[in-house]
């Protein structure tokens, strides 16, 4: 990727002063630091937004920056108070006639779950870029400078609004609603299975291979004010299948959670026993969404389990972390299955 000093390019014009956008760090690889170059070992959110900034100084010939701290932590420990606070500035920084676009640095294990949180909760008028690091900042050929340069260099880019949050890494650009870590290692760790990505970067320019949809967020808009505070928000386990689950742990999870999500085997299935189980929770008033462990395709009401009957609700092609922050979020509105069913329908 180019990265010298951009000259006037389509995001700006000749004459004018470089865009605002504003960078909002919350930790990850990242921000991570190594004992030593070449060792495998490190922490992340370890580096502040400063130093980070500091380490790609060609970011100056892209935009004038304004960074915050939000958290630093590993994504692995990314709270619901986090994605709360976090919110809330995105929201604060999309009103500011200023600021041109917002980059959010964060950790890429759960990165996707926070830019689809934010898919759902911030109106996103303005460019909404998330970027990560498979090496951290002290490693040999880290990646997070490549990648944080292409995110402020999309982020400050018309183009680049009314998708919804995009994620960029590698190059590639992805929408929230599409976007998985697909694997643990390497530098080519995102994808998007069931839709793909949506652009490339080509040097500072994104290449989107198709126009904005008429509605950016495929689901329904949630309000953070009336969200309440994140210790109050309905608590949503994630229920992995397996050959022979037995029905022990949903009838625990059941007594502790207001819904359950199932990674089920293929179309989202499990054993029979464990089918009873979140039937009996379902009739307890628990939600119980059906998604897949596949990690890719569509699970559809009906198709080998009676869902009606059964009060679930069916995860169409989001994944089981995903389709637990909806549920969660859904579940602050009504405990109605149908009515919940409609969210996830809401395409
Ligand atoms: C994390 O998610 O914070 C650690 C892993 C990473 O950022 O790649």
């Amino acid at each position: 990727m180019d990265q010298t000093p951009a000259p006037a390019t389509s995001a700006m014009t000749k004459g004018q002063p470089l865009p605002l956008v504003a960078v909002l760090a919350t930790g990850g690889t990242i921000a991570g630091v190594q004992a030593s170059a070449t060792s495998s070992s490190y922490v992340a959110g370890s580096i502040t937004v400063e130093q980070l900034m500091a380490s790609v100084p060609q970011l100056a010939g892209l935009a004038r920056l304004r960074t915050e701290q939000i958290a630093n932590v590993g994504s692995q420990n990314m709270t619901h108070a986090v994605w709360r606070a976090l919110a809330a500035r995105v929201s604060a920084l999309e009103a500011d006639p200023d600021v041109q676009g917002v980059v959010v640095t964060h950790g890429t294990d759960t990165l996707e779950e926070t830019a689809f949180f934010l898919g759902l909760t911030v109106p996103a008028s303005k460019p909404l870029v998330l970027v990560g690091a498979m090496r951290p900042a002290t490693a040999l050929s880290a990646d997070g400078p490549a990648n944080l340069y292409a995110a402020v260099a999309l982020a400050r880019h018309a183009s680049a609004k009314a998708r919804g949050p995009l994620v960029i890494m590698n190059g590639d650009i992805h929408t929230a609603r599409e976007v998985q870590k697909i694997a643990a290692s390497g530098l080519n760790a995102f994808g998007s299975p069931n839709g793909g990505r949506i652009g490339v970067m080509v040097g500072i320019e994104p290449l989107f291979h198709g126009q904005p949809p008429q509605t950016p967020s495929a689901f329904e808009h949630f309000d953070l004010a009336a969200l309440g505070p994140a210790p109050q928000w309905p608590r949503v386990a994630i229920v992995y299948a397996h050959a022979d689950l037995q029905a022990d742990v949903i009838d625990a999870l059941a007594a502790l959670y207001d819904g359950l999500v199932l990674a089920g085997v293929g179309d989202g299935n499990a054993t029979d026993a464990a089918l009873h189980a979140l039937k009996r929770a379902s009739g307890q008033g628990v939600a119980v969404v059906r998604a897949s462990r596949t990690g890719s395709g569509y699970v559809g009401r009906g198709a080998e389990i009676d869902d009606g009957a059964a009060g679930f609700i069916a995860a169409g092609e989001l994944s089981a972390q995903k389709a637990r922050v909806l549920l969660m979020l859904g579940l602050t509105r009504t405990r109605d299955p149908g009515r919940l069913q409609a969210l996830f329908d809401n395409r």
